[in-house]
């Protein structure tokens, strides 16, 4: 079973106020981070990059040029994956600490009959809807899940829910609505999301003085 990697980092980063998949944790532009934590699980990988960028990542992996949403760049990942690819695990650069264990984790989610295998966290904080800056109510978090990066597909599956071009935040919302089976494993606390510097901070303390 060939399985290949589409690691997106074809974000403007404009919640970060610059091209933060470019930025540097101990030594390693983060999106290395996810093609490295990628690499020992998959047979090949595409990395997505802005349009007019030009990194030169380590590890063999195909570069491509992204789109102007996050659903976009990923079905231009998908052209560069070979057609015979049996498994595709997409996953946002933007999630430099994801181990390879987690790779492997929702891979096998797929290799066990799921359309799609996704980590989730439960939700620790109360949820509360708001409008402005004024609470309507408290939602419960019962059955409540975070979800993560990266996330494992049958590429039939994740092709035909690309072909439509719909747009979502992740690709296992665009399988969901065609009806297909998305099965969630444990995630992983520190598989942070940096969408703020804030949260650059957050991974660098993790990783301490890695290098
Ligand atoms: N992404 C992408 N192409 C886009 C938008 C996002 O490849 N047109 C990637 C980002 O580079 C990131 C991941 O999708 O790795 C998750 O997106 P997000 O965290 O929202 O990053 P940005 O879109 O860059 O940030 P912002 O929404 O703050 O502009
Ligand atoms: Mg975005």
């Amino acid at each position: 079973m060939s399985v290949w990697a589409v690691v997106v980092a074809g974000g403007s980063g404009e919640r970060f106020g610059a091209l933060k998949q470019f930025a540097m944790l101990g030594g390693r532009p983060l999106y290395q981070w996810a093609l490295d934590a990628a690499r020992p699980a998959v047979d090949g990988m595409v990395l997505v990059v802005p349009a007019g960028s030009s990194p030169s990542p380590s590890g063999a992996a195909r570069v491509v040029e992204g789109g102007a949403t996050r659903s976009a760049s990923v079905r231009a990942g998908l052209e560069a994956v070979p057609g015979d690819a049996d498994l595709i695990v997409v996953h946002d650069a933007a999630r430099p600490l994801a181990t390879t264990a987690l790779f492997r984790a929702v891979i096998a989610g797929v290799r066990a009959g799921a359309d799609a295998a996704i980590p989730a966290l439960a939700v620790a904080d109360t949820l509360k809807m708001v409008r402005h800056d004024v609470v309507v109510r408290t939602v419960p978090r019962h059955g409540v899940v975070a979800v993560q990066t990266p996330q494992a597909f049958s590429s039939k599956v994740l092709r035909a829910a690309h072909a439509a071009g719909g747009e979502a935040t992740d690709d296992a919302a665009l399988v969901e609505e065609a009806g297909a089976t998305v099965r969630v494993v444990p995630g992983d606390p520190r598989n942070l999301k940096v969408t703020t510097p804030a949260e650059l901070e957050l991974v660098q303390a993790l990783v301490g003085g890695a290098r």
